[in-house]
């Protein structure tokens, strides 16, 4: 293992199995920094890894030092890590062994699915505003920064991990010759794992640079029916004969949709939803860039996953 030559503090990271704790561990490559999970990534040496399980009490010893960053689902964090937190407050536990800083994973979904009608979103919303004041508390209770991100539609692959989003819209488009479309489809400002990685750390490290939550979005915002569009256009760039960029998208009037997608309601209620939401605008979202100080990107922002 080669020995870190940045001097930063080290990074706790939670959620390392994701896209977006691949691509942190790449853009903070230079630092000292471990591993908290379930699996140790296959390319990670051992002893930067410590077997963690958020639903289980935390190995003794922890080291909680440095800044904390979490890719994992907060409703599994935030009472874990509360735990943690209240045990060195009770401790006098020294400030070099205190965090310095919390970065963690919410949801947009908080904001964008609070009205919603089925009963698991409800339950989601629910779960996720408890996880966040709940971290919030245990940290202002030691006046650790605390910045919840509230990434919207995450997407790409980093370190071999895939989304689960857009790569399975490529991979759906690419078994059907026609794909039914509302015709008039809702906005989307899609982030990159690397983006969302990338303010993640730069709020650990100087979390000054932004106050209470964080509705964190990509730089482009676009129809739902132009971000498919734009998949297609890339997929036939890299091959001519994809088949995901030969799908027809076809515009199909609301209420003829509606009756199309009604059969799901139920016993799919969620899903019935989520095709619903295609036509609601889920964006207007702080840009990644301008946090980064950085060129917006347009969407679709490389690599992007295959299901
Ligand atoms: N995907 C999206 O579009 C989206 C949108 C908005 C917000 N978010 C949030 O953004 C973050 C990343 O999303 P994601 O979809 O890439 O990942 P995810 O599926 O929400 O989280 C998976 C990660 O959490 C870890 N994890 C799960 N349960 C655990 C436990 N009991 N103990 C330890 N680690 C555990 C997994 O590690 P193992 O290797 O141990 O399984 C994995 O690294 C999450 O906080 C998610 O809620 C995602």
């Amino acid at each position: 293992m080669a020995p870190p030559t940045d001097s930063s503090p080290p990074i706790l990271l939670f959620g390392a199995s994701t896209p977006s704790g691949a691509a942190l561990r790449d853009l903070a490559s230079a630092r000292e920094l471990r591993v908290l999970g379930r699996r140790c990534p296959p390319d990670l040496a051992a002893e930067r890894f410590v077997a963690t399980d958020l639903t289980a009490p935390p190995p003794p010893g922890l080291p909680l030092g440095g800044v904390i960053i979490s890719f994992a689902p907060l409703w599994h964090l935030a009472p874990f890590l509360a735990g943690l937190l209240q045990g060195t407050g009770a401790r006098g536990a020294a400030a070099s062994d205190r965090p310095k800083a919390v970065v963690a994973c919410s949801s947009s979904s908080v904001l964008t699915k609070r009205f919603a009608a089925n009963a698991d979103d409800q339950a989601l919303v629910r779960r996720l505003r408890q996880a966040e004041t709940t971290l919030e508390e245990a940290c202002q209770a030691l006046a650790i920064p605390c910045r919840i991100i509230r990434p919207t539609l995450i997407y790409g692959e980093a370190g071999g991990y895939r989304d689960r989003n857009l790569s399975v819209l490529l991979t759906l488009m690419g078994r059907l010759p026609v794909l039914p479309l509302p015709s008039r489809t809702g906005l989307r400002q899609p982030i990159h794992a690397r983006q969302l990685a990338a303010v993640s750390l730069l709020l650990a490290d100087q979390p000054e640079r932004w106050d209470g939550p964080l509705a964190l979005g990509g730089d482009d915002t676009l129809t739902y029916t132009a971000m498919l569009e734009r998949l297609q256009a890339d997929a036939r760039l890299q091959n001519p004969r994809d088949r995901a960029g030969r799908c027809r998208l076809l515009p199909v009037p609301a209420a003829l949709f509606h009756l199309l997608a009604a059969p799901l309601l139920p016993w799919k209620p969620k899903l019935f939803e989520a095709v619903l939401r295609m036509e609601a605008d889920l964006a207007g979202f702080t840009t990644a860039h301008s946090l980064l100080n950085t060129p917006a990107e347009p969407f679709p922002v490389h690599p992007l996953a295959r299901g």
